[in-house]
């Protein structure tokens, strides 16, 4: 029995669906633990290539128990598009199960979170427009609408009869927006409880049990570390908790049943949004990575930023996340590249100090500079790899530069798209956990 969390630890997209996906074979219950229809998830299966935004992607798999946990937020809309789209292909969806007490995503937090994005101008996110945010702060206000008040015409109607005058005054006055009207809003979400009332009931309980009956748990986060509401690049972040103390919050579980914390990391890095990104490449250098990895968000097509691998970043997310191994994906998409770099500390380009951690002041991120370490690249296709003897010298030596730099040993690496497209260089489940070579240190400066 071994309960897992998989986590990303950069700026999303990262390849955690994949890699949730080697893992799901040998799980019972695959858990999404907190954000909503943001996310974008790709899973290359029995030839065909399956994307993702709510449901966990181990529905690809018969049989396992598919949770959308109460950390979520849940588009009912868009839940039942992604159903109704994989059950076109084949998928069976009946072993879903929804949180009762997981939030909706209402029409007017899909509304304001456009209007929000406009209002802030320069300062803008670059959220997805799903909606996250407003369901987020109105579950924190304490006025948001559960799963359950969906399945109760007339605590949903009390609640809306609440919530929606208050929203018309922001889209009347501030927004210059039409009004939204509750009787309508009131039927077509009745509508959507009907479709998805099967699926609900308390799946904290239901984790419960399967803990206690010796069950397989994978616990799939969404999105980043350093997207993250507590520990990410405030404000440009998401507005859930997607590092692993979020799972146990966002699934109603205990942290002693965690068994192991994986992250995941792309051989270089991405990011999508706005927002500091020390080692991203303008120009031809980012359109190269950009091109050879189709780097475009799943969620809403835009071309991903892209940089070289941050180290620093890097270590703070083994940090915040307590990592015991790594997968590194998208190796391959160096293969062609002459030189590699990948950023071991930052300087202040204000104050010349150098950082071998995050600055504590988040402010001063946008002044950091990279300072990088360059190794040749291998200039040999890695796709058809299977083990890591089969990796080119200069790869193996990328990977162990990464490993000497995080701290933390890499289990598993990708080399393209496909499930055999992996390699597994140490068993990441039962693999030796992480230990430190020497006392954990944080300097803020050197
Ligand atoms: P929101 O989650 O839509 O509010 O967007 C907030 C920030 O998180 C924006 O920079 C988004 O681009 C980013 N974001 C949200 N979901 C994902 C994801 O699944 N992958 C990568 N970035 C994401």
């Amino acid at each position: 029995m071994a309960n897992v969390i998989v986590v990303g630890a950069q700026f999303g997209d990262e390849g955690k669906a994949k890699v949730t996906d080697l893992l799901a074979r040998n799980a019972d219950v695959v858990v999404r633990y907190q954000g909503g229809c943001n996310a974008g998830h790709t899973v290359v299966a029995n030839g065909q290539t399956y994307k993702f935004h709510l449901i966990p992607s181990g529905i690809v798999y018969e049989k396992k128990t598919c949770i959308l946990g109460p950390g979520l937020v849940i588009d009912p809309k868009a839940l039942l598009e992604e159903l109704d789209a994989l059950k076109e292909r084949g998928l069976d969806a009946s072993n879903l199960k929804i949180s009762a007490t997981a939030h909706v995503t209402m029409p007017y937090h899909l509304t304001l979170d456009a209007a929000e994005e406009e209002s802030r101008g320069e300062n803008k996110i670059g959220t997805t427009k799903r909606g996250i945010g407003p369901t987020y702060a109105d579950k924190c206000a304490r006025s948001g609408i559960r799963i359950e008040d969906l399945l109760n015409e007339e605590v949903l109607k009390e609640k809306l009869d609440f919530m929606v005058p208050r929203k018309n005054v922001l889209f009347d006055r501030l927004y210059n927006l039409d009004e939204m009207d509750v009787n309508e809003i009131l039927k077509e979400y009745l509508g959507y409880a009907q479709r998805i009332k099967k699926y609900v009931c308390d799946t904290s309980a239901l984790i419960f049990e399967a803990v206690g009956e010796k069950k397989n748990i994978l616990f799939e986060g969404a999105q980043g570390t350093l997207l993250d509401l507590d520990h990410g690049t405030y404000p440009y972040v998401t507005s859930s908790s997607p590092s692993a103390g979020g799972a146990c919050v966002g699934a109603g579980v205990g942290p002693t049943i965690i068994d192991r914390v994986i992250g995941v990391s792309k051989a270089y890095m991405t990011r999508v949004g706005e927002g500091p990104f020390p080692t991203e490449l303008v120009g031809a250098a980012g359109d190269r990575l950009r091109e050879t990895g189709a780097e475009v968000g799943v969620t809403t097509g835009r071309p991903r930023r892209c940089g070289w691998f941050d180290a620093v970043l890097g270590r703070y997310s083994v940090r915040i996340n307590g990592l015991d191994c790594l997968a590194l994906t998208k190796l391959d998409v160096l293969d062609d590249f002459d030189e590699i770099k990948i950023c071991t500390e930052y300087k202040d380009s204000v104050t010349g100090k150098i950082y071998k951690d995050l600055p504590s002041i988040g402010s001063t991120f946008q002044q950091m500079t990279p300072v990088y370490k360059t190794v040749k690249g291998w200039k040999k296709p890695t796709t058809n790899c299977k083990s890591l003897k089969d990796l080119p010298k200069e790869a193996r030596e990328y990977i162990e530069l990464v490993e000497e730099q995080l701290e933390v040993q890499v289990a598993i690496v990708s080399v393209g798209p496909n499930r055999d497209h992996t390699v597994v260089i140490e068993d990441p489940i039962h693999g030796p956990k992480r230990v430190l070579t020497k006392p954990a240190t944080v300097s803020s400066s050197s």
